[in-house]
C-alpha cells in the first residue's frame, strides 16, 4: 500500500549542492527526503553524515546515465508513494581540464550526462508529479555566457517563446555534430560544452513549465531553473567562493515555492531573484 507522505528526490546529492539541498530539505520539506547518487556506498556514508546531523534522510540509488537505474527509482516511488512532489535535478558533470580527451568526445560526455539525462529522468518521473509539486533543474550563469557567444540564429531560438522540446533536442545535436566536425564556432556555437548542455537544462525548464501548465488535472505543477553561484565542490577544484548551504539557497527556494503563487514559473534565477538570457 502506497504511503500518504509527501516526497521529495534530489539527483546527485551524496556530495556538493545536492547534497546541501538534502540536508536543507530534511530541514525545512514535510515529508520523505531521498538523497539519490549512482553509488550506493558514497550515497550511505552521505545519509550517515546528515543522520550525524539528527537528520532523517533516505537513499535510492540513481544513476541518471542508466535507464534501468532510472525506472527502478520511477517503479519504488509510484510503488512507495504513488506521486512525487519535489524533483531536484541537480546531477552533472563539468569539463576535465586535464582530460586526454578530445573536445568532441567531452562535449558528447558531458551533454549526454547534464541534457539528455536530466531529461529523461524528467521524463520518467514526471508523469508522478502530483498538484502543486515542484521541479528544480539546476543549470549554471555559465548558460549565460555561452549564449552571449552564439549566433544570433541560435540566440532566437534559444529565446523563441513558442520554443518546443523537439527545438532544444536538434539545437543539442546540432552541437554534437559540430564539435565531432571540429566546426564548433563556424556553426554559431562558443565552444562550450557545459555551458551549451545548461542553456538546454534552462530551455528545457521554460517548456517543461509551459506544458505541465496546460494540464489541468494536476494544477500549480512549477518548473524552474537556476545556477546555484560559484560554489567550493570538487567541481570547481574546491574554489567557489559560496558553501555548498549558500549554494543550496535558490534551488531551496524554488523547490520550496509556497502553494499557487504566479511567479517565478518556468524562470532562470540566481541568488533567489529571475534573470533573463542577456542582451
Ligand atoms: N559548483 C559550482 O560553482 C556550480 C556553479 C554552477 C552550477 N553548478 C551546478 O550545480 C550542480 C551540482 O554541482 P556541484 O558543484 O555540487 O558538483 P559535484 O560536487 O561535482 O557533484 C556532482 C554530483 O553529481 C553526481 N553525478 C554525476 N553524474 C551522475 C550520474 N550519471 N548519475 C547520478 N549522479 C551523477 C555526482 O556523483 P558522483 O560523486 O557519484 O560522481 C555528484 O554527486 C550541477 O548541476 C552543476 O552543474 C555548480
Amino acid at each position: 500500500m502506497a504511503s500518504s507522505r509527501h516526497v521529495a528526490v534530489v539527483t546527485g546529492a551524496n556530495k556538493g549542492i545536492g547534497f546541501a539541498i538534502v540536508r536543507g530539505l530534511c530541514k525545512q520539506f514535510d515529508g520523505d527526503v531521498y538523497l539519490t547518487g549512482k553509488d550506493e556506498g558514497r550515497g550511505m556514508k552521505a545519509i550517515e553524515a546528515l543522520k550525524k546531523e539528527g537528520l532523517n534522510p533516505l537513499f535510492h540509488q540513481l544513476d541518471i546515465s542508466d535507464t534501468n537505474s532510472i525506472q527502478n527509482l520511477q517503479t519504488f516511488l509510484q510503488q512507495q508513494y504513488n506521486g512525487l512532489d519535489i524533483l531536484v535535478n541537480n546531477a552533472a558533470i563539468a569539463n576535465k581540464v586535464d582530460s586526454p580527451a578530445s573536445f568532441a568526445e567531452q562535449a558528447t560526455v558531458i551533454l549526454k550526462v547534464n541534457f539528455w539525462d536530466t531529461l529523461a529522468v524528467c521524463e520518467a518521473l514526471f508523469p508522478l508529479l502530483r498538484p502543486h509539486s515542484r521541479v528544480v533543474n539546476v543549470s549554471s550563469i555559465r548558460s549565460a555566457t555561452t549564449y552571449k557567444e552564439c549566433s544570433d540564429t541560435i540566440k532566437a531560438t534559444i529565446r523563441d517563446p513558442n520554443i518546443k522540446m523537439d527545438q532544444i533536442r536538434n539545437l543539442m545535436k546540432e552541437f554534437e555534430e559540430a564539435a565531432k566536425a571540429d566546426q564548433v564556432e563556424e556553426r554559431g556555437f562558443r565552444k562550450s560544452a557545459y555551458g551549451t548542455s545548461k542553456i538546454g537544462v534552462r530551455v528545457m525548464s521554460f517548456i517543461q513549465q509551459r506544458e505541465l501548465a496546460k494540464d489541468t488535472s494536476r494544477p500549480d505543477v512549477i518548473v524552474n531553473s537556476c545556477c546555484p553561484g560559484y560554489v567550493a565542490t570538487d567541481m570547481t577544484s574546491h574554489k567557489g567562493t559560496k558553501t555548498i548551504d549558500e549554494g543550496a539557497v535558490t534551488p531551496l527556494y524554488l523547490a520550496l515555492l509556497p502553494p499557487n503563487i504566479v511567479s517565478p514559473k518556468g524562470e532562470y534565477l540566481s541568488e533567489n531573484t529571475i534573470e533573463h538570457w542577456p542582451s
